[in-house]
């Protein structure tokens, strides 16, 4: 069974169709990359599946159950973790502090309770502090953690984007243009990352333009144009795809 199904998915904005009957899967422990040229409906897919958008038409199912009519956070909540095109982070508060709000973001607690500052509570925050650390280590950041997050380099804080993701404990994680702006070194160092978070089990579906990490880093690959899909298969195919060289060329700005 796929872990994400995609079934006759279609997203309209106006007359604009930027998700178009698609259907597509994503298998357990891959990393699914998924291209095309701007404005091809990439991230426009990533909001549907993490419920920012409701879909036209369609659904998406995930574990089997479909999800298309949940809320963020609920989807957040079963296992679908994201980082964004554009940075979210909280530039005035430093690393930790970022990986920590990101936590709170599923907290279990009751206000009342926190209030109280009940046992329960402290233990919990301790517990979270803890994984906080623990992401921050894995991901090479555990040595930055009191800075401001608007001093690291842009690379760091892109992977710090991706520290925030993971604090949602997701068994998916949708990572929009991780690489995007990044100097080489950064990107094998983000790439060698994305291969380890995979390593530990989870499932990744990677939006990029950089194409020399999209086929490193990539086991297969989906690619979209106008909301459609026009290929799908291992990198060294999707390489020679007429049909995907021709969507490249065809326009600007890729
Ligand atoms: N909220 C919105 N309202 C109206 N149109 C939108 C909205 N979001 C996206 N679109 C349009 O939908 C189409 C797909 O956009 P989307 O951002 O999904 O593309 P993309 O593949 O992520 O592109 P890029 O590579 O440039 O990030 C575009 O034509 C875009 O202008
Ligand atoms: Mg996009």
């Amino acid at each position: 069974m796929a872990l994400l199904r995609i079934e006759s998915l279609t997203k309209n904005f106006g007359g604009l169709a930027a998700v178009n009957d698609l259907h597509m899967e994503v298998s357990e422990s891959e990393i699914l990359g998924l291209i095309g040229p701007n404005g091809a409906g990439k991230t426009t897919l990533f909001n549907l599946v993490s419920g920012f958008f409701p879909p036209t038409s369609g659904e998406v199912r995930f574990e089997g159950e479909v999800i298309s009519d949940l809320k963020p956070h609920e989807i957040a909540k079963r296992g679908i973790g994201r980082s964004f095109q554009q940075s979210v982070l909280f530039m005035e508060a430093t690393v930790f502090e970022n990986v920590f709000t990101g936590f709170h973001m599923n907290y279990r607690t009751g206000l009342l309770k926190q209030f109280l500052h009940a046992p329960s509570v402290r233990k919990e925050e301790r517990e979270i502090k803890h994984s906080a650390m623990e992401i921050l280590e894995f991901m090479g950041l555990a040595s930055l953690k009191d800075e401001l997050a608007k001093n690291l380099p842009h690379g760091l804080q892109r992977v710090l984007g991706i520290c925030v993701a993971l604090a949602s404990d997701p068994t998916i994680l949708l990572l929009d243009e991780p690489v995007t702006g990044m100097n080489p070194e950064e990107t094998e160092n983000a790439i060698k990352l994305v291969r380890q978070i995979r390593d530990n089990g989870i499932t990744i579906v990677i939006v990029e333009h950089d194409m020399n990490a999209v086929m490193t880093l990539c086991d297969r690959i989906v690619v979209l144009n106008y909301g459609k899909k026009i290929a799908e298969g291992l990198p060294e195919e999707i390489k020679e795809n007429p049909e995907v060289i021709e969507a490249y060329l065809g326009r600007e700005g890729v």
